[in-house]
């Protein structure tokens, strides 16, 4: 048995360049006014039957539905109580989509259909595999067109925002991630054009069809709402590991950090492909959906890919970068008078070389929240620059000091100092947002387009998030202090 590798996550890491959001505003990809709840057709063909006519299992309490806690799709939802260990969905091998078709099914548009996917960069791989999506899309009598006609015609992903949606995410890692998107469909949208212009009707792809860029948006936005990413050691034609592909039926599974329910692979003894099936973990009660954990995914991901937020999301974090001058300004705020994070002594860089935050190749990019808190590396480095006497410093190795846990690890004196320190840094962060946590908690009670309204959930959880972590943080200075007075005493 292959248990599926931590789901789908796409390998996008923003640049962090600033945290204020550049203003710009572009076109819109689609004026797509569809309701995010309809299918490509009005009357799709059943999905379930569909499964179980070609060999698959779909547990008989299992419909398809409006879920309990949100009403923007579809998903799937126990009719009676399911127990825990119970078989919900088996997926015969040839029922999963993936960019390969089939030996058999192969033709001259195969090949056009590899040297488009060859021009899309690996960070959209959800871009490749829509191609593919298109092309069954296009042809008429598709085996998948039960379960195409049944996607969604509409997605909430950011890449159909406006210009003035995307703008009021006011985050810059993933305003520059969206209009990255946007851009790249736009141009892609050329690519195409040009690629098939002179393509015979039989050798064509998409059968002829125009595809423009917000059909590939859509295609894009369909996998990566949906694609898993399967081990590819149990699947056919010795394929690599990690493909990415749809699973009919399995994908209108919602996600959650808490899942009833998970995928495994199974390895059958008489063929060398993979069964894919879920199995629930606990017992479903009736009325509830079926969730699955997409993996330990921040809200920029979240948002990017499947078109959603968690508020209180464990795994959300927000972007900083590395910078002597904004960390100078950050102490100098928290009271400290010379602070040095602009001109650190030779051993202070010596350690921030092996922090990877000095030097050719450094990543300056830090983060706060999360699991951590504080980005150990951020940690580590303000508490060495504050930290003015090299012997004490270099008594302790460079893992102790990455950790939150670590207790004052170069005295109370420096440690205060450094957490007043990330404070500030905090205030500086949430000072970057052109509106406050009351403002944007009023504009969501307003009637706002829900795009808006995942845009302004996003950045309202980035400032609550800096705001949880600025009150962790003061906590721990409140009892530092409190331990300096009484020594003092
Ligand atoms: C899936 O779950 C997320 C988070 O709970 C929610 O925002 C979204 O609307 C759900 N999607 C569907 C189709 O129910
Ligand atoms: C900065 O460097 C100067 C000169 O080495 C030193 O006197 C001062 O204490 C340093 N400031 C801090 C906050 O460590
Ligand atoms: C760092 O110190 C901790 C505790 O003192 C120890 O457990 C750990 O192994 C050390 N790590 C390295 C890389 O020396």
């Amino acid at each position: 048995m292959v248990v599926p590798s931590g789901v789908k996550k796409m390998v996008v890491v923003a640049m962090a360049s600033s945290i204020i959001a550049p203003h710009f505003g572009r076109r819109k990809l689609t004026t797509v006014s569809a309701s995010l709840s309809s299918r490509l057709v009005p009357r799709p063909l059943d999905l379930v039957s569909w499964v179980r006519r070609e060999g698959g299992f779909v547990h008989q309490s299992l419909r398809i539905g409006s879920g309990g806690h949100s009403s923007t799709g579809l998903d799937l939802i126990a009719s009676e109580e399911i127990s825990s260990g119970s078989d919900l969905i088996r997926l015969p091998t040839h029922l999963p989509l993936s960019f390969d078709p089939p030996e058999s099914a192969r033709d001259g548009s195969h090949a056009l259909l590899i040297e488009l996917a060859s021009k899309v960069p690996e960070e959209l791989w959800a871009l490749k595999l829509g191609l593919r999506l298109l092309q069954e899309r296009a042809t008429v009598g598709s085996f998948w067109w039960p379960y195409i006609s049944n996607l969604p015609e509409a997605f909430s992903t950011p890449i159909f925002f406006s210009g003035d949606e995307i703008k009021n995410l006011q985050y810059a890692p993933i305003v520059h991630q969206v209009n990255k998107r946007c851009r790249f469909l736009l141009d892609f949208e050329k690519v195409v054009k040009q690629t098939l212009e002179d393509v015979s009707f039989r050798n064509h792809p998409f059968r002829g069809q125009d595809v423009d860029a917000s059909a590939l948006g859509w295609a894009m936005a369909a996998v990566s709402t949906r694609a898993f990413r399967l081990h590819g050691k149990a699947l056919p034609h010795g394929s690599k590991s990690d493909i990415p592909m749809l699973l009919p039926l399995i994908d209108m599974c919602n996600h959650s950090f808490e899942p009833n329910a998970e995928i495994i692979q199974e390895q059958d003894n008489k063929s060398p492909e993979a069964i894919v099936k879920v199995v629930s973990k606990e017992q479903i009660q009736r009325g509830y959906s079926v969730l699955l954990n997409y993996g330990d995914l921040c809200n920029d991901l979240l948002l990017l890919d499947y078109g959603f937020v968690i508020p209180e999301n464990p795994y959300d974090t927000i972007e900083l970068k590395y910078d002597g001058v904004l960390l100078d300004a950050a102490s100098m705020a928290a009271g400290l008078q010379s602070p040095n994070f602009s001109s650190p002594t030779p051993w202070q860089d010596d350690l921030l070389r092996l922090l990877n935050l000095e030097g050719d190749g450094a990543d300056l990019k830090v983060t706060l929240g999360g699991p951590d808190v504080v980005d150990g590396r951020l940690l580590a480095a303000i508490r060495i620059l504050l930290g003015n006497d090299k012997d004490v410093v270099e008594k302790h190795n460079l893992s102790t000091l990455q950790l939150l846990s670590t207790k004052a690890p170069l005295g109370l004196s420096n440690e205060i100092f450094t957490l007043r320190t990330l404070i500030a840094l905090c205030v500086i962060a949430l000072g970057h947002f052109p509106t406050k946590i009351m403002e944007d908690e009023s504009l969501l009670k307003g009637t706002i387009s829900s795009s808006m309204k995942l845009a302004i959930q996003f950045r309202l959880r980035k400032k609550t998030l800096i705001s949880d972590v600025m009150r962790e943080l003061t906590r721990k200075v409140n009892t530092l202090s409190n331990e300096k007075g009484a020594n003092s005493a």
